[in-house]
């Protein structure tokens, strides 16, 4: 089993690349903001709380992310090589938390990719993705509150990997294309360790 962390802030390319990882390493890709969107969409109890949250740009509680994590592992850990996890963890808590999970099945994260993309870049990205996709958390005003709340409650979760040597940090700025392949390279190392 391969079990990765796709991490960055807001628009650093998480999604971007994890559709690009998953077929090539037949990866499972779990994204929290995208099971959240899901939930908001069947207006379900839990998507109904969530998007309050959201649209703010502020995280949704600990306990409400893990337990969906927990749920999506149940489901899917017979079928394929591994996990990407992409917007989670995004605290400290959360990285506890998958760690235990995880150890419960036997697996453990192998890696946390860094997505490294400057804040000008960051709002360029959003702002255009805004006008095609119409996400409703991609105004100005939230996206620099994603931003706010990525510098204070989430960055410091590198640090948790890098006390366990996991820590790769990767370049997320320029072609979509040596992205992935940096991404790889990183990769690869685990896979002939
Ligand atoms: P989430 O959905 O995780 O959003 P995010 O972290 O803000 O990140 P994005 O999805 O906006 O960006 P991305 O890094 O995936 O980049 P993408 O590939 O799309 O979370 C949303 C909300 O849900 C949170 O605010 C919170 O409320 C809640 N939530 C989720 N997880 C949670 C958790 N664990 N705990 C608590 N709350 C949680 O790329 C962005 C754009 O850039 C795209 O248009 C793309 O085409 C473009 N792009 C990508 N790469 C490049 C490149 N190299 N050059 C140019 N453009 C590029
Ligand atoms: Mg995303």
């Amino acid at each position: 089993m391969l079990n990765l962390i796709l991490f960055g802030p807001p628009g650093s390319g998480k999604g971007t690349q994890a559709s690009r990882l998953v077929e090539k390493y037949n990866l499972k890709h779990l994204s929290t903001g995208d099971l959240l969107r899901g939930e908001v969409a069947a207006q379900t109890e839990l998507g109904i709380e969530a998007k309050k949250k959201m649209d703010a740009g502020d995280l949704v509680p600990d306990e409400v992310v893990i337990g969906m994590i927990s749920n999506a592992l149940d489901n899917n850990a017979a079928s394929v090589e591994g996990f990407i996890f992409d917007g989670f963890p995004r605290t400290t808590a959360q990285a506890k938390a998958l760690d235990e999970l995880l150890s419960k099945k036997g697996l453990q994260i192998d890696k946390l990719l860094s997505l490294h993309v400057s804040e000008d870049e960051i709002v360029g990205r959003l702002l255009k993705r805004a006008k095609d996709q119409g996400r409703l958390d991609d105004t100005e005003e939230v996206i620099r509150n994603r931003m706010k709340v990525y510098r204070e409650s989430t960055s410091i979760v590198a640090d948790y990997y890098a006390d366990q040597y996991k820590l790769a940090d990767i370049q997320g700025e320029g072609e979509m294309d040596k992205i992935t392949e940096n991404l790889c390279s990183q990769i690869d190392l685990i896979a002939s360790s």
